[in-house]
């Protein structure tokens, strides 16, 4: 096991990579409620046994209110109190809304996460943004609070679908145009089959995933400005997400190549570049174009957490492995999305 600690305004986050879930209790000696949703439970009972333990709706419908409101009434009948710590275990809709329920019950009781799916934990586990959507608006609603802990047991992958790994795929990638070009050119020389069958390459893989995006998050914690980047090609994505009904990773995808598109456009991004990120993405399994209606995205996408005013902040490459924040104004930005429909 390796431990990293990363350092936030209010807390430290200690990382726990390859370690066990059963050690949890011995690293944190305290009252635990794990949270999990059905899948992950049916396939790792085991784990649970002997926990008082939650079990939510698998999937990103159920990541609302009304979950999170049963979550509260589930931790009054366990009689959790301010000592109680709140475990989140599952991908990211579970590690989303067991930080937002943790955050805001009695005003905030301490929390962590076991991040059981490519995606978790490379990116969503990380970080501190918690919350829900309001019926297609993704993470409308939220807090940003850090959990205290990161336990990564690679056991957890062992059930997850080869759908999910894809999924995950697309935040590495994301990760890569944005800020590491080595990574980018590692990912071109494999495939998700590699990661699956060579664990230490995994491991390595997650590692340095933890560590772009820990890095951004602890320079950046209420994204100021390099959080921003993190945002590169999820305008777009998260448009198309909820509406469409995409996996996170592939709404994501699309969103990339849809990004790339305006850089090439608007920021001397090269074709040829351009062409790779689309190549890297087929090479995954991933998406990247889809049909959709104009309209509603355009509607959505003007809903973005990151509008202000009459222009939207906007993540464009300027080459792989280097982003930036631009600021478009929603004219433009229609126009461009309507052309690229
Ligand atoms: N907070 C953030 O910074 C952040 C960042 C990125 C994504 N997200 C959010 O994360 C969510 C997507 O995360 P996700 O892709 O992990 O989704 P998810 O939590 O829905 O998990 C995907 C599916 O895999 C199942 N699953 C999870 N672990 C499993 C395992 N080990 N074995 C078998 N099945 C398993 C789940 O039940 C679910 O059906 C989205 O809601 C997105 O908005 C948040
Ligand atoms: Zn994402």
């Amino acid at each position: 096991m390796k431990e990293i600690k990363y350092q936030f305004s209010a807390t430290d986050c200690m990382v726990y990579l390859g370690a066990s879930f059963g050690s949890l209790q011995d690293l944190v000696p305290l009252n635990l409620i794990f949270i999990t949703d059905e899948n992950v439970f049916r396939h790792h009972t085991e784990k649970f046994e002997g926990h008082k333990t939650i079990v939510v709706k698998a999937g990103e419908e159920y990541k609302q209110q009304t979950t999170i409101d049963s979550i509260i009434q589930q931790l009054i009948e366990f009689e959790a109190d301010r000592k109680t710590f709140i475990v989140g275990v599952g991908g990211g809709v579970v590690t989303d809304m067991a930080g937002y329920a943790a955050s805001i019950y009695l005003r905030g009781v301490k929390f962590g996460f076991v991040p059981t799916t490519i995606l978790a934990m490379v990116d969503a586990a990380i970080g501190g943004k918690n919350g829900v959507d309001v019926g297609v608006y993704k993470n409308l609603v939220g807090t940003i609070r850090q959990p205290q802990f990161l336990l990564y047991d690679y056991s957890f992958l062992e059930s997850l679908p080869l759908a999910q790994w894809i999924n995950g795929f697309a935040e590495i990638i994301k990760h890569a145009c944005i800020k590491d070009a080595a990574l980018f050119a590692w990912l071109q020389d494999k495939s998700v089959a590699y990661f699956q069958q060579n664990p230490d390459a995994l491991a390595i893989l997650i590692e340095k995933n933890v560590t772009i995006k820990s890095s951004i998050v602890t320079l950046d914690e209420f994204e100021q400005g390099d959080r921003k980047l993190l945002n590169f090609g999820h305008t777009f994505g998260h448009a198309i997400e909820n509406e469409n009904q995409l996996l996170h990773g592939h709404a994501i995808s699309i969103g990339m190549m849809i990004a790339s598109t305006f850089s090439e456009e608007i920021n001397q991004f090269s074709s040829a570049e351009k062409a790779e990120i689309k190549a890297i993405l087929q090479q995954y399994g991933l998406p990247t174009k889809i049909q959709y209606d104009k309209q509603k995205v355009w509607n959505l996408m003007k809903m973005d957490k990151k509008r202000v005013s009459d222009t939207m902040s906007f993540i464009l490459l300027n080459k792989i492995g280097e982003a930036s924040v631009h600021q478009i104004p929603l004219v433009q930005l229609e126009d461009m999305v309507n052309q690229s429909l």
